[in-house]
């Protein structure tokens, strides 16, 4: 077997990423150049690193799960989802809606979702389940501080509504926070939540292989209500929804059939 196979095994067994899931090349160069930039000189001396430094294995983590967000990230996606998608599903009597927020990274996207949520319920009826499976970056999102460029997409007043200046920072309102309910899950191991209206999985499928996909669309079928949306990210629609029964809403707004 060779040492890049033998990490992967190593890999899952510390930490349980199977980085098999994962497109190989793309991996494989990226953690190779992480291998050099710390001196180590493969990938047998460099698990040994791992496994003796915990900062070592921050870093391998947070470099793996490529934890780039921002608010409103591809900001007309989010005029669709406020103009179009939203209302398609109160149409169907919807008091409150599930939402869940998969891959949150730092939290830029469930907050982004109560937000607009706002524009038809009251905060006390707004609940986002945001996951992800780094956990450095879930206590970011916890925390809720932000660079005024990662905000730069946000409709017009949102700054000054819901957040507070700190310095050069910017603080999520606590009214927004207690909205989301941050959890860790790993799409490709865990179990998932039920009945859910919305789900957004965005900018994490682009990292898979296509046998990862075809298990995530089926497990985010099982995962939605009747008509529920699955919402992608933007260089990650879905080839032949049908075969996985979707059907195409709006460009990146997929609906789940039943039959
Ligand atoms: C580029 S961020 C996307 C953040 C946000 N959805 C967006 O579009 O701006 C990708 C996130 O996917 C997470 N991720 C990678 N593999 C994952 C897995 N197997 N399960 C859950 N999250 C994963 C990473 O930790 C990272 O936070």
């Amino acid at each position: 077997m060779d040492k890049y196979e033998v990490f992967k095994k190593q890999v899952n067994n510390l930490i349980n990423i199977d980085l098999n899931y994962y497109k190989e090349k793309q991996m494989k160069r990226r953690i190779s150049s992480l291998v050099a930039r710390n001196n180590f000189k493969d990938f047998e001396d460099y698990f040994d690193g791992l496994k003796k430094d915990k900062q070592l294995l921050n870093q391998f983590v947070n470099y793996l799960t490529i934890n780039v967000s921002e608010f409103y990230r591809n900001p007309s996606q989010w005029q669709v989802l406020e103009k179009d998608i939203i209302p398609r599903i109160i149409n169907r009597d919807k008091k409150t809606l599930k939402v869940w927020s998969s891959a949150c990274s730092t939290g830029e996207e469930p907050y982004s979702l109560v937000m607009l949520l706002t524009n038809f319920f009251p905060l006390k009826d707004i609940k986002v389940l945001a996951t992800d499976i780094d956990d450095e970056a879930l206590n970011k999102a916890r925390l809720g501080l932000y660079s005024e460029k990662s905000l730069s997409n946000l409709p017009k007043g949102f700054k000054e509504k819901f957040f507070t200046k700190i310095e050069n920072s910017y603080k999520i309102n606590e009214e927004i926070k207690k909205c989301v309910e941050f959890k860790k899950m790993d799409l490709l191991k865990d179990s998932f939540p039920t009945y859910v209206d919305l789900l957004t999985c965005r900018n994490v499928m682009i990292y898979f292989t296509e046998e990862a996909k075809e298990l995530l669309y089926d497990k985010f079928y099982k995962s939605l209500s009747d008509n529920g949306i699955l919402f992608v990210g933007s260089t990650e629609q879905i080839i032949m929804p049908e075969k996985y029964k979707y059907k195409p809403v709006k460009t990146f707004f997929y609906e789940k059939i039943i039959k």
